[in-house]
């Protein structure tokens, strides 16, 4: 079984129910994905049901004065995230209201970098591109042993690279899940659980016991 189909398969078994998966609405995948920046889902959840509700489309959050806006917000930090999230709904609501519905597009929007794009592109609309944020290079790195610092422009491109060769084409939206999840609840960054890890056997990191030293940062 290839890499894709045994991570979507862990997935299929180990996934947390969260509200944002059960959605193609791709405001609401936005909104949880800005939520999710610098943010623990456990934390970042109840911030999403409030915007849901409060703001239920697009249009009732270019509309909204900005106070409210922030003090929805008020507990998440970094400020600049609620400001560029009511700046991108005005540039949507300037164009029709037309949500972008490519990758491409999607990075027109004030605040919204690769990853959210992806994110946004991949889980809304299906499109085959590969998410890749810090669990992504954590997951990867050890599984192929890849000691590249992540924080490099070649670790970077490598990363992406192998990302996309990766990708699942049939479903890249539940495998974007699947790898951001198994980076935040199996391979996670301190003391993971390797014995009940189903890639026990073939991560390099594992057998070479280099699991502690992935993935490589930098100091800069
Ligand atoms: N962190 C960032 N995006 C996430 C998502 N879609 N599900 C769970 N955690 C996340």
């Amino acid at each position: 079984m290839n890499f894709s189909q045994q991570l979507i398969d862990w997935y299929t078994v180990n996934k947390r129910s969260l509200p944002w998966r059960d959605t193609k609405n791709p405001y609401f995948i936005w909104l949880s994905e800005v939520i999710l920046q610098q943010t623990r889902v456990q934390q970042g959840l109840p911030y999403y049901k409030s915007f849901v509700k409060k703001f239920p489309s697009v249009e009732n959050l270019a509309h909204a004065p900005q106070d409210e806006v922030l003090k929805l917000w008020q507990g998440l930090g970094y400020y600049s995230r609620a400001r560029n999230l009511q700046t991108a709904a005005m540039q949507i609501v300037d164009n029709n209201s037309k949500f972008p519905d490519n990758y491409k597009d999607l990075l027109q929007l004030k605040g919204v970098g690769e990853y959210t794009a992806a994110a946004i592109a991949s889980f809304a609309f299906g499109e085959s591109v590969a998410v890749v944020d810090g669990n992504v290079y954590r997951v990867l790195s050890r599984i192929y042993g890849i000691a590249t610092p992540i924080n490099v422009p070649a670790g970077v491109k490598e990363f992406k690279s192998l990302a996309g060769k990766l990708l699942d084409q049939h479903d890249p939206a539940t495998y974007n899940q699947a790898i951001m999840e198994f980076g935040a609840i199996q391979c996670v960054p301190k003391s993971p659980d390797c014995s009940v890890c189903p890639f026990q056997s073939n991560c390099i990191a594992y057998q070479e016991q280099r699991v502690k030293e992935l993935p490589v940062k930098l100091k800069k």
